[in-house]
């Protein structure tokens, strides 16, 4: 076993929800301005002020970490591996953006090699931008999957995901049978399912993608693999909700979809639920399942405002995880999730007048926004005794933030809240938190750390 090692710097993270300490934020969080983190085997060994933690580790080798925030590894909800070459694909909404899109790219992952490719450029990516942790989407095709979990692998960084089933509403060559994708699934749960940091999640598509003879293949392997994940899309778009009622028919509304194949629960995750009513928002606080929240794909389809203050009501509470949903999320970055997070909550506040309390859930504070891109997420996503914050035990994943990266440099609130010696109060620590989510972009990010190895350095700046 390798000794341990010690980082020093000024660390940011979580113990509780934000949205618990409506006027108290800052009891959710903790902030060391000279902290130590202890770091053995890739694991948090030891954690809190330089002055306490390094008393009981002398001898110890330490890297110092100077002018920079550092929090817990940014945690993806929800991402598609094999749509990272289709950012940005003009004026289209979610069904039309699918067809001309995204299924004729997602073909091209039968090729080993063109997959093998993509996964390296959608980790480097992930890296680049401080995520450490996502649950990702695949294609139909297992060699996508296969390498999407061996790049993980090779990278030691924890990943959900799955063999993505659509067996309606695609094109004929890009799907596949309810069969194969059982028997498929099956093999690559029996050969990545928790090995190493790898999780796998049983993946229909979305129900207007998936026949009753699909969603029964994903529950027979629910029920044979009861601690695997279900990760999938509801309530996305308009015309979606509308119309997969012809594919479920008697199902009162789109959970119940999920519900009747025994699909939701601890460990489901539907991405968006833009279109969720209140009875479906209860049904899932009830039962432990998760939304992924995703509003740079929800603004880029144009697919509507997700009701944030509504999923965070504490008669109700709904888990949810964070997601760029990259590729209609038009950015890898969560620090771009939570600019247009924030934007999102207040017009949702604004239209909210009539509901001051659910108005004022909807305004994403730098604890909630950061609270929900770490801890929030893992909680989401039941990986919280594995990631999340610094607590002993955990796995030493952590971001690197400048808040002097890219225009951060030039902005008048860095200046005014922070001197040369830099934050020093854990309300100064948020402002400038607030600051590199409204106002940075990944320039912000300097370092990525993954089982306490750095795998990512920002190159200098000229
Ligand atoms: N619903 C079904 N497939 C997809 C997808 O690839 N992206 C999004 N945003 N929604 C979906
Ligand atoms: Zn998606």
């Amino acid at each position: 076993m390798a000794p341990p090692v010690g980082i020093r710097g000024t660390f940011f993270d979580f113990v509780d929800d934000p949205w618990k300490h409506v006027g108290h934020e800052h009891e959710a969080a903790r902030f060391h301005p000279d902290g130590l983190l202890i770091v053995e085997d890739g694991k948090i060994a030891d954690f809190g002020s330089y002055d306490d933690v390094s008393k009981r580790h002398r001898a110890l080798e330490v890297t110092q970490i100077p002018d920079r925030l550092i929090l817990p590894g940014f945690v993806d909800g929800h991402i598609h591996f094999p749509q990272t070459r289709i950012l940005g694909a003009f004026g289209e909404q979610l069904l039309p953006w699918l067809q001309r899109w995204v299924f004729p790219e997602e073909l091209k992952y039968q090729d080993r090699d063109y997959a093998r490719d993509a996964a390296r450029r959608f980790f480097d990516n992930l890296l680049a931008s401080g995520t450490t942790t996502c649950q990702a989407f695949t294609t139909s095709a297992p060699v996508a999957t296969e390498e999407l979990f061996d790049e993980a692998t090779r990278r030691n960084m924890r990943l959900i995901a799955g063999l993505t089933g659509i067996d309606r509403l695609a094109p004929a060559e890009y799907m596949r049978s309810a069969d194969s994708f059982y028997a498929d699934s099956k093999r690559l749960i029996a050969r990545y399912h928790r090995q190493g940091r790898n999780l796998y999640a049983i993946t229909p598509r979305y129900a207007l993608g998936a026949t009753e003879a699909l969603l029964a293949a994903c529950r027979r392997l629910k029920q044979e693999h009861p601690d695997c994940w279900v990760n999938t899309h509801i309530s996305e778009d308009r015309a979606e909700t509308r119309e997969v009622y012809a594919a479920h028919p008697g199902c009162a509304d789109y959970l119940a979809i999920y519900e009747k194949y025994g699909l939701t629960g601890p460990r489901f995750t539907g991405g968006h639920g833009i279109w969720l009513s209140d009875d479906e928002f209860e049904r899932l606080s009830a039962s432990g399942s998760a939304i992924s929240f995703c509003p740079c794909s929800n603004l880029f389809l144009g697919s509507g405002f997700f009701r944030l203050g509504r999923a965070t009501d504490p008669r109700s509470r709904v888990r949810l995880s964070w997601g760029t949903d990259v590729g209609a999320g038009n950015r890898f970055s969560l620090l771009g999730v939570l600019d247009q997070a924030y934007k999102v909550g207040m017009c949702n506040a604004a239209s909210l007048e009539d509901r001051p309390e659910e108005a004022e859930r909807n305004k994403v504070s730098p604890y909630r926004g950061f609270w929900s891109i770490t801890l929030g997420g893992a909680e989401g996503l039941y990986i919280d005794p594995l990631v999340g914050n610094f607590a002993p035990g955990k796995e030493a994943d952590f971001v690197v933030l400048d808040w002097n990266g890219g225009p951060l440099a030039q902005s008048w609130r860095q200046s005014l809240t922070v001197d040369a010696a830099g934050p020093q109060t854990i309300d100064q620590a948020a402002d400038l938190l607030f600051g590199i989510m409204m106002v940075g972009d990944d320039r912000a990010v300097d370092e990525t750390w993954v089982m306490g190895r750095r795998l990512y350095k920002k190159r200098v700046e000229i």
